[in-house]
């Protein structure tokens, strides 16, 4: 089974990819997590990246597809996977389409979680993530039990660079101008869901749950 999961920053896509993606026993692959991983590391595609990522611009389309794909290539991925934030442009889509054709696969769902701006804002400047394994957090909504540390490797939680409310504005611009149109390719392919992302961490999930289990 293969999941695409859109939505806005902040929507609660990486929140969201996690839970689903163990209920399922699907891969989890997160394309903005991909790249702060690389960043990490120094590695040629971190330095490429980091410009734009740290700017809230999308990194070029032919570099991510690139990543993704690769990474689609592991054997964790075999039985299927959810991607959290690729393709968020139409280019990416085709691209994903025909790599998926290429082996007699295709996308069987997508979700787009719906929150609105307000909310979001909330979020993402109360949101800290793990520098090791990148599980999200929130100091008020989802904290840690114990503080400013991971739960699931003890490591210590960081603020992303991104998360600056007037970078999260831009990254929200960049949404509407260059993902938005992605809802139109998946819908002509009626594989389009939109889920009501607002709400309790499990109502979401338990949202989600029942439109993955009827695909
Ligand atoms: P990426 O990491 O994908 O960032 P994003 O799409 O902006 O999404 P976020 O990670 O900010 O939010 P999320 O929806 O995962 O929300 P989360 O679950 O953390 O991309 C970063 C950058 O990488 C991009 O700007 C771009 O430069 C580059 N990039 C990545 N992919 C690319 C691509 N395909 N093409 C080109 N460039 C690409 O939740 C947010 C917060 O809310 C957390 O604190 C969480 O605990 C909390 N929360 C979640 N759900 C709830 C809830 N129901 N109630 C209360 N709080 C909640």
């Amino acid at each position: 089974m293969i999941v695409v999961l859109m939505g806005p920053p902040g929507a609660g896509k990486g929140t969201q990819a996690e839970r689903l993606a163990s209920q399922l026993a699907l891969a989890h692959v997160a394309s903005g997590d991909l790249f702060r991983e690389a960043i990490a590391a120094g590695s040629p595609l971190g330095r490429l990246a980091q410009e734009y990522v740290d700017r809230g611009e999308l990194v070029p389309d032919e570099i991510v597809v690139q990543m993704v794909l690769e990474r689609l290539k592991q054997p964790d991925c075999a039985r299927g996977v959810i991607l959290d934030g690729f393709p968020r442009t139409v280019a990416q889509a085709e691209a994903l389409e025909q790599a998926l054709q290429a082996e007699g696969k295709q996308v069987d769902l997508v979700v787009e979680l719906v929150v609105p701006e307000a909310v979001i804002l909330e979020r993402l400047t109360g949101r800290r993530t793990c520098r090791h394994c990148q599980a999200p957090y929130h100091v008020r909504f989802n904290p840690p039990t114990q503080p400013g540390l991971c739960d699931r490797c003890g490591e210590p939680l960081e603020q992303r660079e991104d998360d600056r409310e007037e970078t999260v504005r831009h990254r929200l611009e960049v949404y509407q101008r260059q993902t938005a149109p992605l809802r139109a390719f998946y819908a002509e392919r009626g594989l389009l869901h939109e889920v009501d992302g607002t709400g309790e961490v499990e109502e979401v999930a338990a949202r989600l749950a029942r439109i993955a289990e009827g695909a």
